[in-house]
């Protein structure tokens, strides 16, 4: 395939995709995903096994304390099993910290977090998860993926903290780990907040070493950049996506740790940010390397010549 070397599936590989009903797995889409990748000689991320905003519901009728453990390993045999020695790296634990939820370590109030907590003595569902994925798939790159982390403000250095605190206490533990995800939901126009030299600047480069040092590697995983505080006129929006593209990854590149660059779609008419909070004149938004027609934008050209700095996914 000319413009990918990794997919990832949107959705149809969440835990509500995978298993509607409880131990009734589904996989059609996910299949799908997996033969297109094969044919096409590129390698499938898997996203993922953890995340509180993608349960079915019958999770919170029949998830207890008691039987947590048991689904949890049972979705991650189920699921990570199928597709063993085929992934380049599933997102084990997604957005597990949330600081302002108040809890110790600042984990996230989940529902995961209810049942099997993250405590000051254990590492509750996340430890649970980590080592029933390698198990099941011991040549996939265990990644643990969150976002918010990409700015200078103080709310992303303090997610920054959190996060690299519980890599650490996991790594103290012996739990598998291989990599760091820094999903990159970003806004165009940001890098020049702090300064063109401050461009996502020292507190994002110093999260990108110190996971380095701590042995792993880093992932972006989810890049797209909204325009939503830009004005309507397409050249000017375009002209400020593409300079934030080019900015944002010049300075992760810079990096040897940081492996893999996924933008979070590849064209602009299938975008989550079009149901998301949006543009407030409803405009689409043009966040993609390719737009609706699917032509390349100026930010495909960005991300190509930054990307020409390294040999990377
Ligand atoms: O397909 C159904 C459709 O049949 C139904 O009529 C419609 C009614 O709501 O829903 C459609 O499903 C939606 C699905 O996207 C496909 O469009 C879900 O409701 C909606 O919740 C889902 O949103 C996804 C979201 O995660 C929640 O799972 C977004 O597409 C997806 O881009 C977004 O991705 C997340 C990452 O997984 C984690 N990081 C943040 C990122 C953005 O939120």
């Amino acid at each position: 395939m000319q413009q990918a070397g990794i997919v990832v599936a949107e959705n149809e590989m969440k835990f509500v995709a995978t298993e509607p009903e409880r131990g009734r797995f589904r996989f059609e889409e996910a299949d799908f995903l997996f033969s297109f990748a094969q044919r096409s000689g590129i390698k499938v991320r898997g996203h993922n096994f953890v995340w509180h905003r993608a349960l079915p519901k019958w999770f919170e009728s029949e998830v207890t304390s008691a039987n947590a453990e048991q689904v949890l390993v049972q979705h991650i045999e189920a699921v990570g099993g199928r597709y063993a020695g085929r992934v380049h790296s599933w997102d084990v634990v997604n957005e597990a910290v949330e600081w302002k939820d108040g809890l110790p370590g600042g984990m996230r109030d989940s529902p995961w977090q209810k049942v099997l907590p993250v405590t000051e003595t254990s590492l509750g569902y996340i430890e649970i998860a980590f080592r029933a994925a390698r198990r099941v798939d011991p040549g996939a790159l265990l990644v643990y993926n969150d976002y918010g982390m990409e700015a200078e403000d103080s709310a992303s250095g303090k997610k920054r903290a959190a996060v690299l605190a519980l890599l650490q206490r996991m790594q103290t533990a012996g739990v598998p780990l291989d990599a760091l995800g820094i999903q990159s939901h970003i806004s165009a126009g940001s890098h020049t907040a702090f300064g063109p030299e401050h461009a996502y600047g020292p507190g994002l480069r110093g999260m990108i070493a110190e996971a380095r040092t701590m042995g792993l590697k880093v992932l972006i995983t989810e890049l797209d950049v909204n325009d939503r505080t830009q004005p309507a006129d397409i050249p000017a929006r375009d002209a400020a996506v593409a300079a934030t593209y080019s900015a944002y990854l010049k300075q992760v590149l810079a990096d040897d740790a940081v492996t893999a660059v996924l933008t979070w779609g590849i064209t602009d008419r299938y975008t989550w940010l079009n149901s998301a909070s949006g543009r407030k004149d409803k405009l689409h938004e043009r966040c993609l390397p390719f737009d609706e027609d699917l032509k390349p934008t100026p930010a495909f050209a960005a991300e190509v010549e930054a990307l020409q700095t390294r040999n990377i996914g």
